[in-house]
């Protein structure tokens, strides 16, 4: 029985395996440049966040139909589940998906066909955040809030990812400020390549409930301390740093040094069909890797239902 978990560091579109993005494609008459889910699968080797970036963006063109949408969440909550996955906040790119004629209705109704009946079928409670491409403009972020204003009933809260050195949070400090004021809960990419400086922007200035990454936090003792000292969540990848490079190998992931040191951390998989590992693959891998004994495996778990907005919520609402 794997360890019940929640995912609270999953993009949506980086679930799409290679099978799948093969038979979208053929549904949609969309021509992909690799003559099959194996050579495609061998492209996903990658020097950086960029060069990862460029190809998930590439594939979803063969997204387009709320039909496409569902069957890729549905197919996610069916291998997170495997997993152990019992709760999972996933992340969608609104933007990515209207600079190509899809609509945010598609989008955000497609998601829905799975999540709405991801409890009954899958036994895994859902919410959706709707991240912001930090590398287009603030004036597109308030656009895509505004295009979002009628199914907010479906999302949870707003991120910030995306190509993260050049693009400080600051840049999105007003889209941050109307969605505190809707009542959406904050998060933001930063510390994944960008400085720690940025993760301290993404708490001041935008006033994010946790850091997704956060991994550069480790060069700023100072900065290690607040997190630790605030209780701020950190979503980590680690089967995604690697195949990113920002650590050079799994038993160099400084994982165990920031539980040692306080921090309040938690195991994703970000984009698992592209790194090589969903939920449980990443709890296993760092348990290998870093030698993680099973207290330190439950506290992982513990952490992850603690720093989900359903605890968060439901605090609310006995208040
Ligand atoms: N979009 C999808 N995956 C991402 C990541 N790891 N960092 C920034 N933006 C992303
Ligand atoms: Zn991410």
């Amino acid at each position: 029985m794997p360890l019940p978990k929640a995912e609270l560091h999953l993009h949506i579109e980086g679930t799409l395996e290679p099978e799948l993005a093969f038979e979208l494609a053929a549904r949609n008459g969309v021509t992909l440049p690799y003559a099959d889910a194996d050579a495609l699968r061998t492209a996903y080797r990658f020097e950086d966040l960029q060069s990862f970036l460029d190809l998930y963006y590439e594939l979803m063109a063969v997204l387009r139909t709320e039909r496409d949408f569902g069957d890729l969440a549905d197919a996610y909550l069916a291998r997170a589940a495997a997993q152990g996955v019992r709760h999972a906040e996933i992340f969608f790119d609104p933007q990515a998906h209207m600079a190509r004629g899809v609509g945010m209705g598609t989008v955000v109704e497609g998601l829905w066909r799975a999540l709405g009946g991801s409890q009954d079928n899958h036994g895994v409670s859902t919410r959706l955040i709707m991240c912001f491409l930090r590398d287009e403009s603030a004036e597109s972020a308030m656009e895509t809030l505004e295009a979002a204003r009628p199914y907010l009933d479906r999302i949870a809260g707003i991120g910030l990812d995306s190509a993260e050195t050049g693009n400080p949070p600051g840049k999105f400090r007003e889209v941050y400020e109307a969605a505190a004021a809707l009542g959406l809960h904050r998060v933001a990419h930063a510390g994944e390549e960008g400085p720690p400086e940025y993760i301290t922007e993404a708490l001041d200035v935008l006033g994010v409930e946790r850091v997704d990454h956060g991994l550069r936090c480790m060069e700023d003792p100072a900065l290690v301390e607040r997190l630790a000292r605030e209780r701020i969540p950190l979503t980590l990848c680690p089967l995604s740093n690697v195949r990113l490079r920002a650590v050079d190998a799994l038993a160099d992931h400084p994982l165990a040094a920031m539980l040692d040191a306080g921090l309040l951390c938690t195991v994703n998989s970000d984009d698992p069909a592209y790194f090589g590992g969903y939920a449980g693959d990443n709890f296993d891998a760092v348990r290998a890797a870093l030698g993680l004994g099973e207290e330190r495996l439950r506290e992982l778990a513990r952490n992850s239902f603690a720093a989900s907005f359903l605890e968060h919520d439901e605090e609310r609402r006995a208040r």
